[in-house]
This record gives C-alpha cells, structure tokens and sequence, in this order.
C-alpha cells in the first residue's frame, strides 16, 4: 500500500488524478489538501479514498506515512511544493508544466536526483497509444525522414481563469504557449525520440483580452479563479513560431481565443516516406506515401491519466524511471523558455 497526499484540488484533480486514483488499488489517500478549505472538502465527499482534509501542505509533508504527493497546483506553486516535499523525503508526481521557467525546473531536477526520489512530470500525452505508437512508428522508419511537423493548438474564446494565475506572467509563467503549448511541444519531442534544439524564432501576441472587461467569451473554463476586475493579464493569447532541431524542424500556432470560430488542434508529421495527422486527444491518420492509403490503427483510446498515475506509483516503488521522469521533460522546458526569450528579443535565438 503506497500513501499520498494530493495538493491542490482544482480542476485537473477532479478531471484526472482522483478518478485515477479511485480506480488504483493499492494506494491509499491520507490526505487531500488545498488553500481553500471547501475545495477539498467537496473532493472528500465526491472521492471516498480520501481520509483527510488539510490546507497546509507541509502537515502532510511532516506525516511519515505519506510516500509520495500530488503537486496539482497552480504553476507558480509546483517550485515551492516540490522543492518541499523532495526535501523532506517524498516522491512526487507534480503537473505540468515543470514550473515558470527553466532554471527553476533544473533545480527542481537537481534536488529529485540528491534526495534519491522520483519527480514525474504530468506531460500525461506521453502515456496516449497514439502518441506511443507514433513514436515507434518513426522509431521503425514508417514515416521515413520526418522533416518537419506543424501544430496547431488554436481555439475560438477558451481564455482560462481571466485575470487569475493561468493570465498573470509571473504566477504562470506564460500564457496558451506554456498551458497548451507544452503539450503539443512535448508530444513532438517525444515522437520524434528526443531531438536537440538548435535556434527558435517565436512572436507572442496579447490580441484578444488587451481589455479585459470588454473580451466577450461563450464559455470560459476555469471560471472560478477569474478575477476580471483586479486580475492581471499580462500574458500570450496567440504564439507563433519556428524550431530547428538536430531532426524535424517545427513550426505551430496556437491561441486561447482567436476571431475565427473553429478548434484547431492537431499535430502533422511529414516524413518522405509516411506523414501522420494526429487530432488532438484522439486517433491519427496515416498516409503511406508508397500505397498512397489513408489509414487510422485500430486501437482503444486509454485513459491516459490513469496509466500515467499508475507508472508513477509504480516507480515509487520500484525506483525506477519512467517516460515522465523530469529528466526526460527538461529540453521541452527549456524549448517554451527559449521560445519565449524570442519573443521577447524579437529575434530568433539560440537554445
Ligand atoms: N495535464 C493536463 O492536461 C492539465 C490540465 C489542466 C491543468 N493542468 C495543470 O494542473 C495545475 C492546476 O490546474 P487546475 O486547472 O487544476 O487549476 P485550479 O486553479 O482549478 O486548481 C488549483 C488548486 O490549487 C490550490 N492551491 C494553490 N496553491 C496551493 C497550495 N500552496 N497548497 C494547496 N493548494 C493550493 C488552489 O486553491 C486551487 O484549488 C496547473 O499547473 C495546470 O497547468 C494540467
């Protein structure tokens, strides 16, 4: 029996974590904790694991019993939590992205591998069959010479939390580029069997929420933490931009809101040989270039939450590392830091 802790139960907690959880035997959930007493509360009450409500996390830190935690926090909080719980001995499975930035996540590194604990990082499409069988796909030459890849991750009125952590720079990090950015960059990274970036050039765009009180949405998730009226929104609702690496090249746009009513989210492989689209959170589409066949594998879509939580807990125990091991996310890390260092020099830059 492996005991936990989960910190921070928001959205993602609810979405993904606890019903993993749920279906995990062998892990027991000796406490549930976050800053707002009622949000774990109502998480105890959905989610009958849960033993305790706390909303200081270094009780749970302090408990012996407890093996490993859950970092579901806002981003700016992963450093702080993490950093504490490594240091007082307990593994962790903390979100994505890693932190704010890049420096902050190597140390966040650094100190996983001086305590001897596994640190796991929540890029959760690294455990997607697509994804999976994407990369063994190009691993065994189906796809040939990838040469480029282009992502798109555009949707129409999706700013989250407006005003809240997920738009203000220094508690995010950054804005549709570091939220949904990180996984389309992560998923590219992984398939293409861990390329090393070269230069980026990247343009970000605060465009549609300069006002914040005059941007009109149809829906807006992560409504509870907006805060229109204090809040701050410093941050990219469109990114464009161009990777060279040592493989593909890469280029992509993304945005959280944009003036053109559709959602936008899929990945391209073009490979001399084969060329694969892949819909987000979904199957992909492969074309042989020698058939000339369109086909999609058959295959169950999993639940990806689920076979990511489990591998962590698995890796609790056995010590060993996984796909999500922090190691293996940093270059995705210093990918979006360095894409933002672009932006900001208006030049291309080098990683
Ligand atoms: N893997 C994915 O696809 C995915 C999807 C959504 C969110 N996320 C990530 O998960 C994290 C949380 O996102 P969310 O949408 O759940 O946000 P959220 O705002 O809904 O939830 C975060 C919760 O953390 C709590 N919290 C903040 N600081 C805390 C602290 N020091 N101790 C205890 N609780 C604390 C807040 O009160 C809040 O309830 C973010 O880093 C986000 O990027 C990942």
């Amino acid at each position: 029996m492996t005991t936990i802790a989960v910190i921070g139960c928001g959205r993602i907690s609810d979405i993904a974590h606890f019903p993993a959880l749920m279906q995990i035997d062998g892990v027991r959930i000796k406490y549930a904790c976050d800053l707002i007493l009622e949000k774990a509360q109502a998480a105890k009450e959905k989610y009958p694991k849960i033993e305790n409500v706390i909303t200081d996390y270094k009780e749970a830190l302090a408990d012996e019993e407890v093996e490993a935690v859950f970092v579901l926090t806002p981003n700016y909080a992963h450093y702080e939590v993490t950093m504490d719980a490594l240091k007082a001995g307990k593994h962790v499975l903390c979100e994505k992205p890693i932190t704010v930035n890049y420096a902050l996540s190597v140390e966040m590194a650094e100190e996983a591998k001086k305590q001897g604990k596994v640190l796991d990082i929540g890029v959760c499409n690294r455990y997607q069959r697509s994804v999976e069988m994407m990369r063994e796909w190009a691993e065994e030459g189906k796809f040939g010479d990838i040469y480029h890849v282009y992502a798109s991750f555009r949707s129409c009125r999706s700013i989250p939390g407006l005003g809240g952590p997920f738009t203000t720079k220094a508690q995010s990090g950054g804005g549709v580029l570091i939220d949904w950015g990180v996984h389309f960059l992560d998923i590219i990274l992984y398939v293409l069997g861990g390329a090393k970036l070269k230069t980026v050039s990247c343009d970000a765009y605060t465009a549609l929420a300069k006002d914040m009180k005059a941007y009109k949405h149809r829906g807006m998730w992560a409504e509870d933490t907006a805060d229109i009226e204090n809040g701050t929104n410093d941050v990219d609702d469109f990114i464009s931009g161009h990777i060279r690496t040592d493989k593909a090249s890469v280029s992509f746009n993304g945005a959280w809101a944009q003036n053109i009513d559709k959602n936008e989210m899929f990945i391209d492989f073009m490979g001399d040989k084969g060329g694969a689209r892949f819909t987000y959170w979904d199957k992909f589409e492969f074309f042989d270039g020698e058939t000339l066949e369109a086909f999609t594998p058959d295959y169950d879509i999993p639940d990806m939450w689920l076979l990511q939580d489990t591998a962590f807990l698995e890796a609790v125990k056995t010590g060993a590392k996984n796909r999500n091991n922090i190691e293996y996310v940093l270059e995705t890390m210093k990918l979006l830091d360095t894409l933002y260092a672009s932006a900001d020099a208006k030049e291309e830059v080098k990683a």
